[in-house]
């Protein structure tokens, strides 16, 4: 099978291996934040345990954890969701693949804006669909627009993907811009997919927004894809959300039962308290977001001062994205050179369809940040 693996986990892995090895290592390769899940949420997983919920669970989540998550669309302004439009299952990265197996033939195609998150494609492909990119770099701040959208449907078009804010590039679509998109596919009679797993995590200001809620008639085409992992430093749960038609749903559940049968049941007790006490969610989410929110512009304003690089001023995710094409160095190379000569390890575009880029996370600490700086400023020095 064609399948590549992802080259986020293979650069961690990488970085990992050195440091098990003794190296000094920087690594901003994580997608992970580097945060403990909350106090609470584990508690309410303990108990779970302890109570016995160690069972099958039914395919498409607990009861309560989808009604739960039918009120949050509900309060996000998707009018009159229900439980059996959603359902959990083994992380976000699955309810992306069982989305795209949902409603993917093959042949299909599937827009997919470039920097993309490096799995959509392979998804795509694993479907028997064609993955079409179309690309928004820094000077466009990361956003495709409905023209382009509009040009790269085809008679065979099923599904156009949207990621905001993003990974790689932390590029947090506004709601009008949103719309536009929404409505080019819609008068397209195509499906979105808009995976919304960084939705919490948002600074300067900005506000998430949901294409689902723009209409009924968008609620109906609109999948959408969320999950614990980022929101509540949950990545190891492995606990992710569709909410989407109740006929998609429906199907969804369908794949799932043949497939993972389940989220884990007594994880799913730990989100439900997450959704529960939402107060308490909110506060924990605020805790991580200030401290996300004084690296990001550390790193921000540290790559911005390099010579050769150019790095736009991301507003979600716990991503930056600078431009270092001026530095003569494919990605790769930059990459490769960069965490053997200074043990700094970054995500090198060509993954995430722009070569010229590299991907850096802040979900590290202000020390690894600080120091991981002045390495890079050396190495581009010696480049230029
Ligand atoms: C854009 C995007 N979607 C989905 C996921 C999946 O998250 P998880 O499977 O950990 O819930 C990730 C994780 O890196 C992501 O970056």
């Amino acid at each position: 099978m064609n399948i590549a693996p992802s080259p986020t986990l293979a650069v961690d892995a990488k970085a990992k291996e050195l440091k098990a090895a003794g190296e000094d290592v920087c690594g901003f390769g994580a997608g992970e934040p580097d945060f403990d899940t909350p106090e609470f949420i584990k508690e309410a997983c303990v108990q779970a345990l302890a109570e016995g919920k160690t069972k099958y669970a039914p395919a498409p989540g607990i009861p309560a954890l989808r009604e739960a998550l039918a009120a949050k669309y509900r309060n996000q302004g998707i009018e009159g969701v229900t439980a059996a439009q959603c359902v959990v299952s083994p992380g976000g990265k699955y309810s992306c693949y069982l989305a795209i197996l949902a409603v993917i033939s093959p042949g299909d195609e599937v827009v997919i804006p470039a920097p993309y998150w490096v799995s959509y494609p392979e998804m795509v492909k694993l479907a028997g669909g064609v993955p079409k990119t179309i690309f928004a770099g820094q000077e466009v701040g990361f956003k495709v627009t409905p023209a382009q959208l509009r040009e790269a449907i085809t008679p065979k078009t099923r599904m156009v993907i949207i990621n905001s804010p993003s990974n790689p590039t932390g590029a947090v679509y506004t709601a009008e811009e949103l719309q536009a998109l929404t409505e080019v596919a819609l008068e397209a009679g195509i499906y979105i997919m808009s995976d919304e797993i960084y939705e919490y995590l948002l600074y300067d200001g900005v506000q998430h927004v949901s294409p689902a809620s723009f209409s009924k008639e968008a609620a109906e085409s609109v999948i959408t894809v969320a999950g614990f992992s980022k929101t509540f430093s949950m990545t190891g749960w492995r606990l992710g959300t569709l909410m989407a038609s109740p006929a998609i749903a429906k199907a969804v559940a369908s794949l799932q039962s043949q497939t993972s049968s389940n989220a884990t049941t007594f994880a799913q007790y730990g989100a439900l308290a997450a959704m529960e006490q939402w107060d308490k969610s909110m506060a924990a989410v605020q805790g991580m977001l200030e401290v996300f929110d004084r690296r990001r512009i550390c790193l921000l304003e540290g790559l911005q001062a390099i010579e050769g690089i150019e790095c736009p001023r991301a507003q979600g995710a716990f991503y930056l994205f600078p431009n270092i094409e001026k530095l003569g160095l494919s990605a790769a190379d930059f990459a490769a050179r960069l965490l053997e000569d200074e043990k700094v390890a970054v995500v090198p575009g060509e993954g995430f369809g722009a070569p010229g880029y590299m991907r850096l996370s802040y979900a590290t600490s202000d020390e690894v940040i600080k120091k991981g700086l002045e390495r890079l400023a050396r190495f581009c020095s010696k480049l230029g």
